[in-house]
């Protein structure tokens, strides 16, 4: 049996949930279900730190488009949905074990169906695996402020663009977004990392990537006093974050 957790939107989804279990339908008994007001307040850091916790899969419930009782709430959710499971991508996770569903409160019979098709297809999956550490960095990302606002404003940026009159294209959004969580994820592993002096070249090693993009993230950091250098030690310099210094 996997481990799901549901988190379903007060409104629609649970009711359909609690539709469900009036009729008496049966559904696999994988999910355990999280009682929330809107599909839109369901954080990313919560949903990867449910993975990190244990879960195999995560299912997100809410109010078909237009029926959000909170207006813009279901919008929301599908944009922070979208990045998490481009978060998930980057520390190697199939990103399907995230599922986001628009349930109303009279589908008691297809929340049945899908809630079984997800299940099912959970338990088909591998044994999920993951680095902690990576996991962690990639949970830290999902806090980051600038990820967050450009996750929710892509459909004003797209359509009124940005405080210089620059309007983006669907391809230049998805771009940018992966991009920025790319770099991110670096610059949070690197400083969960340098809990202990390295070189730029150790790092580099580590992280399989080049040693110039591990020096561009130092310098980045150490610009906003989150990295300093140590000591250098046969002409190296070996560099620890300002939190462990
Ligand atoms: Fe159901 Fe917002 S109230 S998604």
């Amino acid at each position: 049996m996997s481990k799901i957790i549901g988190f379903l939107c007060n409104w629609c989804c649970y009711a359909g949930a609690d539709l469900a279990g009036v009729s008496r339908f049966q559904y696999l008994p994988d999910i355990r279900i999280i009682r929330m007001m809107c599909s839109g307040r369901l954080d990313p850091t919560i949903i990867l730190d449910t993975f990190l916790h244990g879960a195999d899969g995560v299912f997100i419930g809410g109010c078909h488009p237009g029926d959000c009782h909170y207006i813009s709430g279901n919008y929301y959710a599908e944009k922070k949905i979208d990045m998490t499971k481009r978060m998930l991508e980057v520390v190697d996770i199939d990103p399907s074990r995230i599922r986001l569903e628009w349930v109303s409160a009279s589908e008691g019979s297809r929340f049945v169906e899908v809630i079984n098709e997800f299940t099912e297809k959970i338990r088909k999956l591998d044994q999920i695996k993951f680095e902690k550490d990576d996991l962690k960095a990639i949970i830290l990302s999902a806090e980051d402020y600038r990820l967050r606002i450009l996750a929710t404003k892509q459909k004003d940026l797209m359509e009124e663009g940005n405080k210089y009159g620059e309007v983006f294209t669907m391809h230049e959004m998805d771009r940018l977004l992966s991009d920025m969580i790319k770099e991110d994820y670096e610059e949070k592993k690197i400083l969960l990392m340098l809990k202990d002096p390295l070189s730029t070249k150790d790092i580099a090693e580590k992280m399989k990537l080049k040693p110039p993009r591990v020096l561009r993230h130092i310098l980045e950091l150490k610009k906003r006093e989150l990295v300093k250098m140590h000591k250098i030690e046969d002409k190296t310099p070996l560099y620890i974050a300002e939190e462990y210094a």
